[in-house]
């Protein structure tokens, strides 16, 4: 991806932003310690950072002041990092990392961060350029998009140089909330500075997907509803819920990845071919296949929502969701949800895309598997074939990255006896590069102005377009008890049995 017009020799070249300030809402969170300080310290490591560059942390002050911060943000730094650990470019990075203490309500606050950053810029020879990130819940959206327009923080015209806006998933709640807050980020940001973060778009073998179908002319041919039986697509994560209780609860496994994530991997998958990888023609391509998505006819058969009880994972006992910390006992949120899709259009009439993702399962796996059609006639003994499976294809987001592809082969001997076997292309043996983190790559796509790897409001606003009458369905609903360490509730297979089909063992 990227721009088309850039040689091969230019994009090889490290990408370095201008000088620029990162402004962090929300930066003694999660997220800004798990992925947004590592990424930071990784393009600091590789060199992909511009000298007058500056992070300003705002966060609520209950743990101190820029002492506390410091020692935070170093241990997150290190326990992060995917490049090695140099003291030396940490001591560097540490002296460019300022914290402000304060709350989205109070004006003194932000007067505070105004004043804070002015300074800064007029330090480290910085024009107006900054990149304003929001890891907070959405609810703090409004808030904060007030005080940025009250103190002129995100005024162009005032400062000069370039105001981005990061904004987090989810991007709203629902359709009309998606609506609301796409108006709001643009009354007071131009449309173009908005960066709405999926993180799976950041994803190496996710863009691979891209390449896999459009530079080679092998799948292509058989990558539609004549040669494709079924589409499956999974994200199996290992882990509970964590310390995220009432984010997740007020959301589930749907509004939290399904109506991102794995409806991205949808679109790339099902997508025609751009006329180029420039942003705005990739999105026509994937909005056109979001456009087309059909629920089942009959949701309640076509789909099934669970929630894990305790059971065991990787030999640990795990307790249930509603034995998490902060969880109501009658909590009625999914930490398990598949769908029956489909794409109503000429390449994908008839083909389901089978998507299912799902917490405490027994390994982290996302994977995205189309399995081809049998071949119409086989010439064997019925007995040869009997451990002949669907073709192939897999393509494993992570981990593992890289792709598989499964087909019939000859067991060795005298009979005629055939086996699937796998053929397997590894990124960590084909390629030297190690790729960079998700967040690393979004990261740095922010601070140089390339949009390429984030959703526009028409996709986000049409992805809950696909979930609202999902969530219709379900509401008041019973979610399917499902142990955790099993692949979900037993409904789900039993959907797949009806059709004559089963979900891959991932
Ligand atoms: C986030 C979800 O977007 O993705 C989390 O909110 C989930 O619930 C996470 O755990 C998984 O990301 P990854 O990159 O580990 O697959």
């Amino acid at each position: 991806m990227g721009n088309p017009l850039r040689t091969a020799q230019d994009r090889r070249l490290p990408r370095i932003p201008e000088p620029c300030a990162l402004v962090i809402f929300g930066v003694t969170g999660d997220l800004s310690r798990k992925k947004l300080i590592p990424a930071v310290y990784d393009l600091a490591n590789r060199g992909l950072l511009p000298p007058g560059f500056v992070v300003v942390g705002f966060a609520r002050a209950d743990w101190g002041g820029e002492g506390d911060f410091e020692s935070l943000a170093y241990a997150a730094a290190k326990k992060g990092a995917r490049t090695p650990w140099r003291e030396d470019v940490w001591q560097r990075l540490n002296s460019q990392f300022h914290f402000v203490p304060g709350s989205f309500d109070d004006d003194g606050d932000f007067d505070k961060l105004a004043e804070t950053l002015d300074d800064l810029r007029e330090r480290n020879g910085i024009t107006g350029n900054t990149a304003f990130y929001f890891s907070i819940p959405p609810a703090a959206f409004p808030l904060v998009l007030n005080q940025l327009n009250r103190t002129g923080l995100a005024d162009n015209a005032k400062l000069g140089g370039w105001r981005r806006v990061v904004v987090e998933k989810p991007f709203g709640h629902d359709y009309a909330s998606a609506v609301s807050l796409n108006e709001l980020v643009d009354d007071v940001f131009n449309p173009q500075d908005v960066y709405r973060i999926d993180h799976y778009l950041g994803k190496e073998t996710v863009q691979n997907i891209l390449a896999l179908r459009f530079a080679n002319s092998l799948f292509e041919p058989v990558w539609n509803s004549k040669y494709v039986d079924s589409v499956q697509i999974t994200m199996a994560e290992d882990v509970g819920i964590g310390t995220r209780a009432a984010f997740y609860d007020a959301s589930g496994a749907a509004r939290d990845v399904l109506q991102n994530h794995l409806l991205q991997l949808l679109a790339l998958v099902g997508m025609e071919e751009p006329t180029s990888f420039d942003p705005q023609e990739v999105r026509a391509e994937k909005l056109k296949v979001l456009k087309a998505i059909s629920l089942p006819a009959d949701i309640s058969k076509g789909s099934v929502r669970g929630q894990y009880l305790p059971g065991w994972v990787a030999g640990e006992r795990a307790p249930g969701y509603l034995e998490e910390a902060n969880i109501p006992p009658d909590s009625k949120t999914e930490t398990y949800a598949a769908v029956r899709l489909g794409i109503q259009n000429r390449r994908w009439a008839g083909v389901p895309f089978y998507v299912r993702v799902g917490k405490r399962m027994p390994r982290r796996v996302t994977e995205i598997a189309i399995l081809f059609k049998q071949a119409p006639h086989l010439p064997f003994d019925p007995a040869d074939v009997e451990m002949l499976g669907h073709n192939q294809l897999v393509i494993r987001v992570q981990p593992d990255e890289g792709v598989v592809l499964k087909f019939g082969s000859k067991v060795p001997g005298t009979a005629m006896e055939v086996r699937d076997i796998a053929m397997d292309f590894q990124y960590g043996e084909a390629f030297t590069e190690s790729s960079p983190e998700a967040y690393e790559r979004l990261v740095l796509d922010v601070l140089i102005g390339d949009r390429t790897l984030f959703p526009d409001a028409a996709e986000v606003e049409q992805s809950w377009r696909v979930i609202d009458p999902l969530e219709a369905a379900w509401a008041g609903t019973t979610p399917e008890p499902y142990r955790s360490g099993e692949w979900g509730p037993r409904a789900s297979d039993e959907m797949l049995a009806r059709e004559g089909r089963a979900w891959r063992r991932a």
